[in-house]
């Protein structure tokens, strides 16, 4: 479960987001720290520096008016800035109650003691439990006189602390919510992506398990994952089909051969029981037992030669062949028919035909079924002709009928096995000739007009051979 892609893929965009989040709320929440103590600072250097010219002006003043103005500037002070003001440094106000907290020097960091300038510290006050972020400003009487001390304005840190932590619960929620879309994001998406991969997980599944028909679906969208889907189902249909066509060339076989022996055991067995008083039954009846004994050789010699050329365990000898004369050789074993049907069978004889390096007998074996076929087919008094012909490095032998034609639909069909259209051939003729055309490097091209012929084109590689070695 844990192992699955659904959970993992969620997991991990949801990881992937939680730390971003976390990192993104960390660097605000420092932006944030910074900005506020630079701003709390300005503001205290502000005051400090405010304050400092109110005390020496209060100074110079009490100076000249008594101790009247030092306690108006001492309450006026107290009510503006609170407890938050300090001094060190010799009294401004000699006698005088200035409301002023004055600290000691070594509560302090020596260089606002030094009184040199401008200072910005943190300290924590004697007698106090909090530490302060504080700014100090030198006070001198005129302008350029020697500065007497200095005045400290302070903030506590934990008003600072106040300001950011609303930020951190704001930035909290935002990273929570942020992490909840996240999560039903990625989770959808892992859905999307990984629904059809368990659906093809499980068709695959099926298919391992022989299950052919299992399909998964497809979506109307042009991605990876449709894509694959679509070709799983391309070859789960191919793999269907080429198990229905082993189981019907199995059963195709069985019943082929199951029709001859079943003609045979009965004349066998009617002989054996003496059934025939008549020795001229006797015989016919034997002579209908030898027709289906060869019938069933050579069906069994052709299933044999299918099996072998379809696993590719078929030997060619190649030697030379002399193309025309293997065509006259076809032609004349057909002669004795085609007069007896007064077929007119013809001879386009080619004076250039080549002589080749190809399997001679297999090539005869092609030729003698395409012919079959022909006469098959082509009614007494028809025509049928044979020629060869070299053209762009192949050569093409030719066989025309005039039967009744191929129907297109019926065009690939009749090269599956045991597609016959009479009961009398096995209809694996034609599926021969064309793997044998295809084991000699060659193919099998058909052409067909219904109602007037049909021509089979054999199409073999003109790998000529070596002009022979004169002989002295
Ligand atoms: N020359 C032809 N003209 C018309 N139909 C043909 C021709 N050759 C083959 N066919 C069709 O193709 C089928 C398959 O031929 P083939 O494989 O040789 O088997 P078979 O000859 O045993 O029937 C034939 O039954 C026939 O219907
Ligand atoms: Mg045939």
């Amino acid at each position: 479960m844990l192992g699955s892609l659904r959970v993992r893929l969620p997991a991990l965009f949801l990881l992937g987001i939680v730390l971003a989040g976390i990192l993104a709320a960390l660097i605000s929440l420092r932006l944030f720290q910074t900005y506020t103590r630079g701003q709390s600072i300005a503001e205290l250097q502000r005051e400090a520096q405010g304050l400092s010219a109110l005390y020496a002006d209060a100074a110079l003043r009490a100076a000249d008016e008594g101790s009247g103005a030092i306690d108006f500037a001492a309450s006026k002070l107290e009510l503006a800035t609170g407890d938050r003001i300090f001094y060190v440094g010799a009294s401004l106000f000699p006698g005088q109650n200035s409301g002023l907290k004055r600290l000691a020097e070594a509560s302090v960091p020596a260089k606002v003691t030094d009184l040199k300038g401008a200072e910005t510290f943190e300290f924590t006050p004697p007698g106090s439990s909090r530490s302060y972020l504080a700014a100090s400003q030198p006070v001198r009487l005129e302008p350029d006189s020697e500065p007497l001390g200095a005045i400290i304005v302070a903030k506590p840190r934990t008003e600072l602390r106040d300001q950011w932590v609303p930020l951190v619960w704001r930035l909290g929620a935002a990273v929570l919510i942020g992490v909840g879309i996240a999560f039903l994001l990625s989770w959808w998406l892992s859905r999307k992506i990984t629904g059809p991969v368990t659906a093809l997980a499980q068709a695959a599944d099926e298919i391992a398990s022989g299950n052919y028909a299992v399909r998964v679906p497809t979506a109307h969208s042009h991605d990876e994952i449709s894509h694959l889907s679509q070709r799983f189902n391309d070859m789960a249909a191919r793999l269907a089909a080429t198990e229905e066509r082993e189981r019907q060339f199995l059963m195709s076989v069985s019943h082929e051969l199951r029709t001859p022996l079943t003609a045979i055991k009965g004349h066998v067995d009617a002989i054996r029981d003496g059934l025939f008083d008549d020795p001229e039954l006797e015989r016919a009846s034997l002579d209908v037992v030898a027709g289906e004994t060869i019938r069933l050789e050579r069906l069994v010699g052709d299933v044999l030669d299918l099996a072998k050329l379809n696993a590719h365990r078929f030997t060619v000898y190649p030697q030379e062949v002399d193309m025309g004369v293997l065509v006259e050789r076809a032609h004349a074993s057909f002669g004795e028919e085609a007069r007896r049907r007064e077929i007119d069978f013809r001879l386009d004889e080619d004076p250039e035909a080549p002589t080749i390096v190809t399997d001679g007998d297999r090539v005869l074996q092609v030729i003698t079924n395409l012919l079959a076929n022909a006469f098959r087919w082509t009614p007494d008094g028809g025509t049928v002709s044979i020629g060869s012909e070299l053209v762009d490095g192949t050569v093409r032998i030719d066989i025309t009928d005039t039967g009744p034609g191929i129907k297109p639909e019926e065009r690939e069909r009749i090269f599956v096995p045991f597609i016959s259209r009479d009961n009398h051939g096995t209809g694996l003729g034609l599926p021969i000739a064309r793997e044998l055309a295809h084991a000699l490097g060659g193919g099998l091209e058909l052409d067909s007009t219904v109602g007037q012929g049909s021509r089979f084109t054999l199409v073999l590689p003109a790998a000529m051979a070596a002009a022979p070695t004169p002989v002295a």
